[in-house]
């Protein structure tokens, strides 16, 4: 299977090929112009382009130089008329990987593509082969010098060249996402795809079609082929984020995924084969989510093949300081700044703090820091409004008055603090205090309170209603 871009003027010659890469399982998409595209290449990055040469604006050959470059550029086939083949042996010239002549015939366009996605998958293969060739075994860009985090990527690397699942276990903003990166960049899997999914922000009835696909015709209001993220992410790795925010349904049907190494798309016939590494993460314990009956239990033993735990800053003290440091560098490069460090005062302030966002809060902090910071060291001042203590215990030590309490107040005061423990991911906050998403999001507008959501969160709104 592959993703290929079809453009041409003519509609007619579009739906033609489109249903000819279809019928041979790829995922084809068209564009009446090289303009419009070019914007489809920049998003779908395909395998494989087929343009006819002359159009009105932009020509094949135009759109041939305005490719992205390595290691996206797709292989380019271009469809002239009879008779204008020097201009085809032109587009060769100029990188195209071949042409057909029109009329097209169907067998040779199915030929042409089949070499085409071939020369793809081996240009992918001696990446690949290359990387390994020259060790690239690091563990780029994961900081920490404490014992914990030491283990912690020792296992990384351990597991990386293999394709077993793991399972990473920690709070928000420990890291999970860039450990789950490291693994899959640091595996054979790497010039494949890495392709991630929140299983908490997608609404339950979106999320099989997101991970299965589904043929035209699989429910109402699917009008086209839609390629899963299984599928897409064959020879890669996927990554199932909050994976404990999943419907039992949809447990089943990855574990038979798992199993079986085949998907089928919705309202699909055929199964196909999909070789995908599988990360998932979660912040829940999910040995207890299986007691309560919500998480499949032999899904459970099949995701933590191997688990690894990512310790909450907090409990890894002697990590603030480097990792300070670190994000130092990476700000002052941003903003032009030339900050050596930190005072003592400060470093001793962030060593203080709990932290309850963790990594992801600590930069921000020193993000804020480096950009206020009037000196060549940051100082107490620069942090000291980001991490005010919170109030660690008592949120609920609510003295009663004799008479008129004021219940929205303390409704309010609820809300926030849920909000603040939950590190500002409402779907968090709602579940500390027990109500679903939709009665917690309504309680934060009428308070004012939503802009404060994690911009982070924010990607489907549509779970709002
Ligand atoms: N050990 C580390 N070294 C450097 N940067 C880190 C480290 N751990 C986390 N980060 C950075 O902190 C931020 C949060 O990390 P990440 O998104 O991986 O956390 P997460 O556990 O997936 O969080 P959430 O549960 O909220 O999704 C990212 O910008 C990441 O690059
Ligand atoms: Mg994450």
């Amino acid at each position: 299977m592959a993703v290929i871009i079809v453009i041409d003027d003519e509609q007619r010659q579009r739906d033609i090929i489109k249903t000819i890469l279809e019928d041979e399982g790829h995922e084809a998409h068209t564009a009446p112009s090289a303009e419009k595209g070019l914007e489809l290449i920049e998003t779908l990055i395909p395998d494989v382009v087929i343009t006819d040469l002359k159009m009105g604006g932009m020509s094949g050959v135009q759109l041939l130089d305005a490719l992205p470059g390595d290691p996206v550029r797709p292989a380019v086939i271009i469809m002239t008329a009879f008779g204008t083949i020097s201009s085809a042996v032109e587009a060769i010239k100029k990188g195209a990987f071949d042409y057909l002549t029109k009329p097209l015939e169907k067998d040779v366009i199915v030929l042409t593509v089949k070499k085409a996605v071939e020369r793809m998958q081996l240009l992918k293969d001696n990446i690949r082969l290359q990387d390994a060739l020259f060790g690239k075994f690091k563990m780029e860009g994961i900081i920490g010098n404490s014992k914990r985090m030491r283990d912690v990527i020792e296992v990384a690397k351990k597991v990386a060249p293999t394709s077993v699942t793991v399972l990473v276990y920690g709070e928000s903003g420990t890291g999970k996402e860039l450990i789950a990166k490291a693994v899959h960049y640091n595996s054979p899997r790497r010039t494949g795809p890495f392709t991630a999914i929140n299983c908490a922000a997608i609404p339950d009835n979106l999320i099989e079609s997101e991970l299965f696909g589904y043929e035209p015709g699989a429910f109402t209001g699917a009008a086209h082929r839609k390629i899963g993220l299984f599928e897409s992410s064959d020879r890669g790795t996927l990554f199932l984020d909050e994976v404990g925010d999943l419907p039992l349904l949809t447990q089943t049907k990855i574990l038979r995924v798992l199993q079986d190494k085949e998907v089928r798309r919705l309202g699909g016939k055929d199964n196909i084969k999909v070789d995908v590494r599988i990360i998932a993460a979660t912040n829940k314990d999910l040995e207890k989510e299986v007691a309560n009956g919500k998480f499949r239990e032999d899904l459970y033993y099949r995701l933590k093949v191997v688990a690894i735990e990512l310790p909450p800053l907090r409990e890894r003290k002697e990590d603030i300081a480097v990792l300070a440091g670190f994000f130092i560098e990476k700000y002052n490069k941003e903003f032009g700044k030339r900050i050596k460090g930190l005072s003592d005062g400060s470093v001793k302030a962030l060593a203080d703090y709990h932290w309850p966002g963790n990594i992801r809060q600590l930069e921000f902090v020193v993000e804020r820091a480096v950009l206020m910071s009037d000196s060549d060291t940051i100082q107490v001042n620069d942090i000291r409004g980001e991490i005010r203590l919170p109030p660690e215990k008592g949120m609920l030590d609510i003295e009663l008055p004799e008479e008129g309490i004021n219940f929205e107040e303390l409704e309010k005061e609820l809300i926030k603090k849920a909000m603040f423990k939950a590190n500002n991911v409402a779907a968090k906050a709602a579940r500390l205090l027990g109500m679903t998403y939709k009665t917690f999001w309504y309680r934060l507008e009428k308070f004012g309170l939503h802009n404060n959501v994690s911009p982070k969160e924010d990607i489907y709104p549509e779970k709002r209603n």
